[in-house]
């Protein structure tokens, strides 16, 4: 797959744990925060080549966005951006605030994706702890899984390359409403589910 630059909303454990898998796959990524880009010196430093800090406008501007701040300030982080124009957003955030959908509720990254007009939204990286994801995603057994969902199947497609490319076993869960269900936080059943894709022995 092409390198990619992948733009990131949220420098904190999972921004940055995102970052790491990505930088270790070739990509390069621009981190922003809330503070401005002046303050991710240390981070962009930690991080090594091929990361750089910009404005939260900059970074969203990347074809392929993560959205990686609290959930109580996801409305704050996409606030004031231009139209998305089919550009993806990949929603890493869970919302402790809000209690889980009913059936007929929006689900989390449906409530995201109405805040980001335009945009192809696809809820990921959200179900595991930043250190388990900042880990290397090929273990000895296997590839670890990744759980996405979107409305959108040319994103997803787009996405679940770049997720195999970097050594993540992705599982297409579906549509935001069902499928973004199944991994939401707290509540979903496939939550904290570290799993992993054996390797093709040629096994029968
Ligand atoms: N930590 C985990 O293990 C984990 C696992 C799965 C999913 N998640 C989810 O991932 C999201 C991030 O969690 P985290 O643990 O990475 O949090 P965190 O370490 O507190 O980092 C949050 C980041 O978001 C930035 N931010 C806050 N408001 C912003 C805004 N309006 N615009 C741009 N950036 C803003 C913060 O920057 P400032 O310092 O400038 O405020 C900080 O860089 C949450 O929704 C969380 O539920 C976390």
């Amino acid at each position: 797959m092409a390198i990619m630059q992948i733009g990131i909303l949220g420098a904190g454990a999972i921004g940055t744990a995102v970052a790491t898998r990505l930088l270790a796959g070739g990509h390069q990524v621009v981190l922003s925060n809330s503070r401005g880009p002046q303050t991710l010196a240390d981070t962009v430093r930690g991080l090594g080549p091929g990361a750089s800090a910009a404005s939260r406008q900059q970074a969203a501007q990347a074809e392929l966005v993560v959205l990686a701040v609290p959930g109580t300030r996801t409305a704050e982080a996409l606030a004031g951006l231009p139209d998305w124009q089919g550009r993806v957003l990949v929603d890493a955030t869970n919302d402790y605030a809000t209690p889980p959908p009913a059936a007929d509720d929006l689900t989390s990254s449906e409530v995201v994706a109405r805040r980001a007009p335009g945009a192809r939204v696809i809820k990921a990286f959200n179900h595991l702890f930043a250190a388990t994801l900042r880990a290397d995603p090929r273990r000895p057994e296997g590839n670890r899984v990744l759980f996405v969902s979107g409305d959108d199947e040319a994103a997803k497609k787009m996405f679940t390359a770049l997720l195999t490319g970097v050594g993540f076993a992705p599982i297409d869960l579906g549509d935001l409403a069902d499928g973004g269900r199944l991994h939401q936080v707290p509540a979903g059943p496939l939550v904290g589910q570290d799993l992993v894709r054996l390797a093709d022995t040629g096994a029968q």
